[in-house]
Formats: structure tokens, C-alpha cells, sequence
């Protein structure tokens, strides 16, 4: 194994016990105990490898390597370090660790960019907190407003500004950032599907990612004894949940080309064995890589919504967001496969089916992606693995490409 590959094995382990279900996965909720061990990490790596740390008003980390052109936009690269519950070692800090190591190597070889190159650690890409997710990219990139961050709350009726200032972050400090400080986005990320493993590829360039939207939906009832209350008097919103659930999945196998539908959380009230259950919410998160279908099941959701709502039935749905299919810069796309080529690392093309931060600033930048392979296809569980070769492989097509959008000499 060289010195890359060990200590990108080393970042990858030390975050990964900053969780809050250790032998259970990473659980890293955004603003937690958890997170503020890893943002100290991740910010004393960046001092270490020469970089200026800052956070911003969405607890973002900025680590920047100044450049020589004065006021110009810098090449960004990096990704998120919250997680699911009990999720993986790599989703996310893989691209964070992907970025501190481009870094690195910007400072081993003493290189000096024209224009900045700045690593980003982001927050809430994962919505497990706050709901809705990519909350960092779109805090920056403007697409969340200082007032819709300051309503949001976690489960426990927490607000991010106070869950912030629980961890000693800043809320009052900017949050956005204007376009014309960012000359391109770089991210890299495992897969988290079966393709690069099951074709060998130790690379995957990104071409396109999936449109996706997410609803939480409430449905109200009324409670009451579970012993003494007939089943033709009930309004029990676990039933009506159950039932509209159940529907789902045929509504994204209608779409087919791909399009799939998951529940993935659901809460009930007042959640007693011998309680009639008076309200549930759950989650509907609806991809596909085509609008058209998006939009499709959404007014299948809709119509679903309206039949099971009735006078001792009350159904809402919020929408907690709404992201069109994103195609990756073309420039950035063939300096990723050129780069590989010279390199003569392996690659293909691929379609990324989860959402990134970078479908985010794709509104705003030139983005690029890279994928490497998931073990067995897996993500979003303590199974996640990808090889540290390959992270390292990534790093250095990242390394050539961040010196060529950086317009870096030498090295
Ligand atoms: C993030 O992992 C997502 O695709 O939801
Ligand atoms: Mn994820
Ligand atoms: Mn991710």
C-alpha cells in the first residue's frame, strides 16, 4: 500500500468512529456531538495541509489555497460528512477525504494555483436531520432562503440555529455565495450501486443524475381504545398510511425506464400497542432520470392523496424538494477521461441514481463527478466499502484535473 493509499485509509477510519451507534454504522447527524468531531478532524487536516479553514453560516467547511490572480473564482472540490442512520464509512467522506488528499499533494509538490483551489466538507447532504437534504449546496448556492433555514427543525422540534450554536457554529455568518466565486465544482463518490463492480471498471465518469423530490406526507385520525372501539368507527391513520404505502411502488413500475419510489421513514402517533393510532407521517421520495416521470407519479401521489381522504381523514403533503435530472459539465467530463487515459486508469460512464450536492451547484458552475465501485452494490448501511485504491486512483485524476482548472504549472 503507498503513503496516499494509507492515509486515505487512516481519514476513512478516524471519521468513522465519530458516530453515534458505534458497531452499528455511522450515524453522523448533522450539528451532533458526532458532526463537531468530525469538522474538528476534517479542519485540522486542512490547516495541516496548508489550507485556510473558515466555516460559514450554514456550518459548511471551507478549506482555500489562495491563488495568484486576485479576487478569482475558486475550483471547489470536495463533498459531504453527515450520514444516514446506521449508514456506511464512505458516503460522502470519501469525496472529503478524496479533496483533502488533492490538497495534499498541491502542497507536497509546493504548486502555486492561479486560481484558488478550495475543499469543501458540506453539511445535511443526507436531509436525515432536517429533512428535504442537499441542505448545505442549497444553502450556498442560494436555493434555501435565511428564513426557511431558520424554520427548519429536527424531530425533536430543535431549530438548525439553535442545534448550530449547541456545537459552537455561527448561524449569523453568510450563507450564500455568489456564482462568480466558484469556477467549478469537483466531487468524488462511491457508486453505491452494483455497475463499476459488476463491469470491473475502477472508475466511473458521471454523465448524468437522477431528478428526485421528496414529500412527507401526514395523515390524521382520530384516537382512541383499541379494545372498546368497533372496527366500522375507527379513523386509524396507521391503516390509511399502510394502505396508500402499499399503492406506491406500482405507481414507479408504471413509469418504468428506471423510476423507483421509496418510503424510507415512518412515525406514528401516539405509536401505543392499545392505541388507535391518530397520526402517522411518512416520507415519499419519487427519482427518476427523466422529469416527465417525476412528475408522472406526482400526480399519481396526488390523486392517491384525494381518494383516501375523507371527513374523519385528513391527508397533507409538503414537498421537501424538488431537483430536476443534471447533466455534468462536457468540459470537465472529457478532462476527467483524458486525465484517466493518460493516467492509464480504466473507466466508464455512468449515470448516478442517488442525489449529490452536485446537481446542486451544476445551477450555478461547471461540475464534474467521479464514481468508484460500492462492495456488492451497497450504500446507505454499515455493509458500505470501497476500496481505498481506488479512492486513490480518483485522487489522482482529481490531482490533474484541479492543476488543469486551477491553471497550475508544474507538480
Ligand atoms: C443521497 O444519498 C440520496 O441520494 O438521497
Ligand atoms: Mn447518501
Ligand atoms: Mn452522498
Amino acid at each position: 500500500m503507498n503513503t496516499l493509499q494509507a492515509r486515505i485509509e487512516a481519514h476513512i477510519d478516524t471519521l468513522s468512529t465519530f458516530t453515534a451507534t458505534p458497531g452499528q454504522g455511522t450515524t453522523r447527524l448533522t450539528y451532533s456531538q458526532e458532526d463537531k468531531l468530525a469538522r474538528n478532524y476534517i479542519k485540522e487536516k486542512m490547516k495541516q495541509y496548508g489550507l485556510e479553514v473558515r466555516e460559514d453560516g450554514l456550518g459548511n467547511i471551507f478549506g482555500k489555497l489562495a491563488g495568484t490572480l486576485q479576487d478569482a473564482p475558486s475550483v471547489l472540490i470536495g463533498s459531504h460528512f453527515d450520514s444516514v442512520p446506521n449508514g456506511g464509512s464512505y458516503d460522502g467522506p470519501a469525496g472529503v477525504v478524496a479533496g483533502l488528499e488533492v490538497a495534499a499533494l498541491f502542497a507536497e509538490h509546493n504548486l502555486k494555483p492561479t486560481y484558488p483551489l478550495e475543499l469543501i466538507a458540506l453539511v445535511e447532504e443526507e436531509g436525515s436531520r432536517f429533512g428535504g437534504g442537499l441542505m448545505g449546496s442549497r444553502g450556498i448556492t442560494g436555493l434555501i432562503t435565511d428564513n426557511e433555514f431558520k424554520a427548519l427543525r429536527d424531530q425533536n422540534g430543535i431549530t438548525t440555529t439553535e442545534a448550530m450554536t449547541e456545537i459552537g457554529l455561527n448561524p449569523s455568518l453568510p450563507k450564500k455565495r455568489e456564482p462568480n466565486t466558484i469556477k467549478a465544482y469537483l466531487e468524488l463518490h462511491i457508486e453505491q450501486g452494483p455497475i463499476l463492480e459488476a463491469t470491473q471498471f475502477p472508475i466511473g465518469v458521471v454523465e448524468t443524475i437522477v431528478g428526485l423530490t421528496q414529500f412527507e406526507i401526514t395523515v390524521e385520525g382520530q384516537a382512541g381504545h383499541a379494545g372498546t372501539t368497533p372496527m366500522d368507527r375507527r379513523a386509524d391513520a396507521l391503516v390509511t398510511a399502510a394502505q396508500m404505502i402499499a399503492q406506491l411502488p406500482s405507481l414507479a413500475i408504471a413509469e418504468g425506464e428506471g423510476t423507483v419510489i421509496t418510503t424510507g421513514r415512518l412515525t406514528v402517533f401516539p405509536n401505543g400497542a392499545n392505541v388507535i393510532p391518530k397520526k402517522t407521517v411518512f416520507t415519499v421520495d419519487i427519482r427518476s432520470g427523466k422529469e416527465e416521470h417525476i412528475q408522472h407519479v406526482i400526480n399519481k401521489l396526488n390523486m392517491l392523496i384525494d381518494s383516501y381522504s375523507t371527513n374523519d381523514i385528513k391527508i397533507t403533503a409538503v414537498q421537501q424538494l424538488y431537483m430536476q435530472p443534471k447533466v455534468m459539465n462536457p468540459e470537465i467530463v472529457s478532462l476527467f477521461k483524458q486525465t484517466s487515459e493518460q493516467l492509464a486508469i480504466e473507466y466508464c460512464s455512468i449515470n448516478s441514481g442517488a442525489g449529490h450536492d452536485a446537481m446542486v451547484f451544476a445551477d450555478v458552475t461547471a461540475v464534474g463527478m467521479l464514481f468508484i465501485p460500492s462492495k456488492n452494490g451497497l450504500s446507505h448501511c454499515p455493509e458500505e466499502w470501497s476500496d481505498s485504491s481506488d479512492i486513490a486512483r480518483a485522487v489522482e485524476i482529481l490531482y490533474e484535473t484541479a492543476k488543469k482548472l486551477t491553471e497550475t504549472n508544474g507538480g
